[in-house]
């Protein structure tokens, strides 16, 4: 609302402001009203107000800032509605303010409702926790079944059933699992990332696709196995950066068909797997491989693979400088694949991952930084981020849920290249993106 200059004159008028850093100033909490923008210097803990950025509302929250010991706070002028008052004015408050009384017992309700929200966020780091634990397990053991896969050993069938069949019971099983983002280093080798993130999307996509629950099984351990092919083909053609020649297009495009001779030679008999596996890069125009099929004649399976495998792969493309961020990919399927890919499924998929999928980092409307960290299927369109606050160690970064904080809008998506590296690192804010499904808020373990 006002300009540096504008604020300059205002500290001429004899106001007691202080400029600290940029657009903000420090202001005496005599001198507030509502509608001035503040950020509190405190620790979060340390305050009853649910977040440290906030446009004031009511005389009461100025009293509730006295009387939590609170003397100065950090005014923002472009978010505020008006300026801090005058000083002389500060010590006669106008007759309609609302007033918190001494023993007021909205001061104690607030921090009674923090102290819940503290719980709340030990719960959810907990569950955090948890499920890097069960992500960390897994993705361990992939690449030891992949081999025994390839190596036609009779129990990679059954091992890799109780993986796939772990994924889908959560799923299944729980009405409140989401999908979250897992902190993985950059450029860790992505081949077994991709399978399981394939896998997880796909499990979650079969979900809200409401496929039954025989059919949930059979997609999880194809998507798990999807690319499996790819191990007979030689690492210079998967690996080679821009356009292939034909012969190694030719090459590539054997990889659908290698995929179900492995799986075969393993035992697999199940149909609706060999059929995924080999049909995930059939495109619904007919323009895909290795059989050009329309799709009325591509498997429901491998429909659903092959948008959450060109998702992923547009996400982590192994060439660092191709790769976009969640939420431009989902706008790029959006307007360049819609041709390829089945319309309806696609639809339920943008659906569950909401606008802006784990992984994007936004900028809110109380000026907060946060990257989203879970896919809520249930309300995707409110997601929950990982806040940063360099005054709170990582591990126990404050969340906001979208879907508890009516007031909070999101302004806006940054690319992570625009973000200092203090604010990267420490919303481990990273190119690669990777997934994996537990409980919501609400669960335990
Ligand atoms: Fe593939």
């Amino acid at each position: 609302m006002t300009s540096v200059s504008e604020a300059i004159c205002f500290f001429r008028r004899g106001v007691d402001l202080q400029m600290v850093v940029g657009n903000k100033h420090k202001v005496r909490v005599g001198l507030l009203q509502p509608g001035v923008f503040i950020q509190l210097d405190e620790k979060w803990f340390n305050h009853p107000f649910l977040f440290n950025k906030f446009k004031l509302k009511n005389w009461g929250q100025i009293e509730i800032l006295e009387k939590s010991g609170v003397k100065e706070v950090l005014w923002i002028p472009e978010k505020s509605d008006c300026w801090p008052r005058e000083a002389d004015l500060s010590k006669e408050p106008e007759p309609q303010m609302v007033m918190a009384k001494e023993d007021d017992p909205y001061l104690e309700l607030m921090w009674r409702i923090k102290k819940e929200q503290m719980e709340h966020l030990k719960q959810i780091h907990e569950n955090i926790r948890l499920c890097t634990r069960n992500y960390d397990r897994i993705s361990k053991n992939v690449p030891e079944l992949m081999k025994k896969m390839m190596t036609g050993s009779k129990e990679a069938i059954a091992s890799a059933k109780e993986t796939v069949g772990g994924m889908v019971e959560t799923f299944l099983g729980d009405s409140d699992a989401i999908v979250h983002l897992i902190n993985i280093k950059e450029n860790e080798e992505s081949i077994y990332h991709h399978s399981l993130n394939v896998s997880v999307l796909a499990i979650m996509l079969g979900k809200k696709a409401k496929l039954t629950a025989s059919e949930m099984h059979l997609l999880g351990m194809a998507a798990l196995f999807h690319d499996i092919g790819k191990s007979r083909i030689e690492k210079k053609v998967l690996k080679k950066r821009g356009p292939l020649n034909k012969a190694e297009s030719a090459i590539i495009h054997l990889h659908p068909q290698y995929g179900v001779d492995i799986l075969t030679k393993s035992g697999v008999r199940d149909v609706e797997v060999l059929h995924a596996v080999k049909e995930h890069h059939e495109h619904c125009n007919g323009m895909g491989y290795p059989s050009g099929l329309k799709r009325e004649n591509i498997s429901k399976l491998a429909r659903i693979i092959a948008i959450v495998d060109s998702y992923d792969n547009l996400c982590n493309n192994q060439d660092i400088e191709k790769r976009m961020t969640p939420y431009e990919v989902l706008s790029y399927m959006y307007t360049k694949q819609q041709h390829l890919l089945d319309l309806d499924l696609f639809s339920v998929f943008i659906r569950s991952m909401g606008i802006y999928p784990p992984g994007t980092v936004l900028q809110l409307s109380n000026g907060e930084i946060g990257i989203v960290i879970t896919i809520n299927p249930n309300n995707p369109l409110k997601p929950s981020l990982l806040l940063y606050d360099p005054n709170i160690p990582r591990e126990e970064a404050l969340i906001c849920e979208m879907e508890e904080n009516e007031d909070i809008a999101i302004e806006k998506s940054i690319h992570i290249s625009e973000l200092p590296d203090k604010v990267r690192l420490y919303l481990s804010a990273t190119t690669q993106v990777t997934y994996f499904m537990g409980k919501g808020a609400g669960g335990g373990n």
